[in-house]
């Protein structure tokens, strides 16, 4: 053969392993609302940027008619491709090709596109769509898996990753996205449960949907496995590529630097009138954070999930932060179980990829109740306090309102390691909330007074006073200072910048015994 009958035979082989699913599975996925692996692929990525990997790579398993079927690349297209000109690798698994099913070629693609990542430093995102382990591959699919989660959990910490599920996904297979970093989901097209409605029914009896169970709202919102919930396949790769603008490539890097239009210095008036006048009216912590971050833009992580308490990324000055903040129109901002496991996660997440953190508190207490103590409300919260206690990035607390008791400490005090502790004249910064506080104190005192309530009232304006402000904890310099609140995000952007070298060791170990 010449060189140009060569190359034309490759032409074809291309061609070939880039319709490896039949025509009428591809229409099938079209008319199902879905886009095709190669489509998806298509919008992820910067135009022109995806270099692919393995598109020659058939299964090598015989038995059950798969000798017969040998779709070059198999149910996986991987490689490497850019996102605003920054690498990243991708896996996305083909439902056209048996159902996006995963056996010993599609794990081996995945496992080498994961290990290269780890090595070069750099993202991994992976499109889910599959069926679940090849069922004619046998124990050859499942050590796949293994060998998936194993690299998954391996590069935790090290390089950022993310799950996009677009389809099924289905059995153990959901383990993969579980350890990624993030998880976003397709309203309406995607489902991710341990066992599918079926089993269910006969196991437990209950009758359940589908989308019931493990559509993108359940998991967005009762379960907290998903982080993000997008209306379509286009908003969904849209929204990774958004989110990786404010990531590091690896955990040795920052993330990248945007220079701000938002001026450094700008105050906000609006802030000076946001907190209400009664203690126990609520704000909106959205709006709050909203004001203060470079144009107004907070990508929320688990916006729809433990909503008493609030996180995401946004930027201050151009540089990218995480930011925690309790939710008083949410349960009052306490901090509940699924409030602790979010926020813990999201602390560590950013402690791990060098994102600076900036708290703001304002939070009555813990959940109290017999459901909330027995369902482990110490060993839960103990992971927010945890998380913080061993984060060594820049951590800034700005406490607007109330900060009670032990949740005082655990929102990022400065005895549990924070850089800086601002607080707003209208910090209340107590063991606890007045009316509780005087029930204990005064206990004697209110037994023996004339008029209980005329007394009640006497003692809580008193304890006000001594306690619901920010005065003593500035006193004793737990408090660094007391700012107008006009002035939260020039203070911040100036600690920040203070801070921006901060180099913290924990002392040497093989890891801590996180409360899991
Ligand atoms: C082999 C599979 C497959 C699988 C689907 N296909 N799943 N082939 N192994 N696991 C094939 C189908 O035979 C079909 O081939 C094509 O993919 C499309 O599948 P359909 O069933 O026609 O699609 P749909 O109606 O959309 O249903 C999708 C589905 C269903 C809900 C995912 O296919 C399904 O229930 N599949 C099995 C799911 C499952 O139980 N997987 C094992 C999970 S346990 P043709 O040739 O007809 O087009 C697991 C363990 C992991 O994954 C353990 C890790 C520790």
């Amino acid at each position: 053969m010449g060189t140009e009958q060569h190359i034309e035979r490759l032409r074809l082989l291309r061609e070939e392993a880039q319709h490896a699913g039949s025509q009428r599975a591809v229409d099938r996925q079209h008319d199902q609302g879905k886009l095709t692996a190669r489509e998806r692929l298509g919008l992820l990525l910067d135009k022109d940027s995806f270099e692919e990997l393995d598109m020659f790579v058939r299964h090598q398993a015989s038995g059950f008619g798969l000798e017969g079927q040998r779709p070059p690349g198999d149910a996986v297209i991987t490689g490497w491709g850019t996102i605003d000109g920054r690498t990243v690798f991708v896996f996305a698994e083909d439902f056209t090709v048996f159902g996006g099913s995963l056996g010993q070629a599609v794990s081996d693609k995945i496992c080498k596109v994961l290990d290269m990542a780890m090595e070069v430093g750099a993202p991994v995102i992976g499109l889910k769509d599959s069926g679940g382990a090849r069922i004619q591959e046998g124990v050859d699919a499942l050590d796949g898996y293994g060998r998936i989660f194993y690299r998954n959990v391996r590069a935790s910490g090290v390089i950022p990753q993310i799950s996009v599920i677009m389809g099924p996904c289905a059995g153990g297979a959901v383990y993969s996205p579980a350890i990624t970093d993030f998880i976003f989901q397709v309203d309406g097209t995607s489902h991710l449960f341990i066992t599918g409605p079926e089993v269910i029914k006969t196991v437990t009896g209950e009758d359940v949907s589908m989308e019931e169970l493990g559509g993108a709202h359940a998991h967005a919102t009762i379960s907290g496995v998903t982080h993000f919930v997008c209306a379509s396949e286009e908003e969904a790769l849209d929204e990774v590529r958004y989110l990786v603008s404010f990531l590091p490539q690896n955990n040795m890097e920052v993330p990248p630097f945007f220079a701000a239009t938002d001026a450094p210095d700008r105050t906000i008036d609006a802030l000076d009138s946001i907190i209400p006048d009664s203690p126990n009216q609520p704000y909106d912590m959205v709006d709050l954070i909203e004001e203060i971050v470079d144009d107004g833009d907070f990508y929320q992580v688990h916006e729809a999930f433990a909503t008493n308490i609030v996180t995401g990324l946004a930027r201050l000055d151009g540089y990218t932060v995480g930011v925690v903040g309790n939710q008083p129109s949410s349960m009052a901002g306490t901090l509940d179980i699924r409030a602790s496991e979010k926020s813990a996660r999201f602390v560590r997440f950013c402690d791990a990829f060098n994102i600076p953190l900036v708290t703001f508190v304002d939070v009555p207490g813990f959940m109290p109740g017999v459901e909330q103590e027995h369902g482990g409300i110490i060993r839960h919260g103990a992971k927010l306090l945890y998380a913080y206690c061993e984060a060594t990035v820049p951590r800034i607390t700005v406490i607007t309102r109330k900060s009670y008791g032990g949740a005082y400490l655990v929102m990022n005090a400065r005895g549990i390691g924070a850089d800086m502790v601002y607080a707003w004249p209208s910090a209340q910064i107590a063991v606890m909330g007045a009316p509780g506080a005087v029930n204990i104190i005064h206990r004697k005192t209110l037994s023996e007074a004339e008029d209980v309530d005329e007394r009640r009232q006497e003692l809580i304006q008193e304890y006000e006073h001594a306690f619901n402000n920010p005065y003593r904890a500035a006193e004793l310099g737990l408090v660094d200072d007391v700012i107008e609140p006009r002035d939260t995000r020039i203070r911040l952007i100036r600690s920040l910048d203070m801070l921006r070298n901060k180099r913290q060791t924990l002392p040497p170990k093989k890891h801590g015994n996180i409360p899991l």
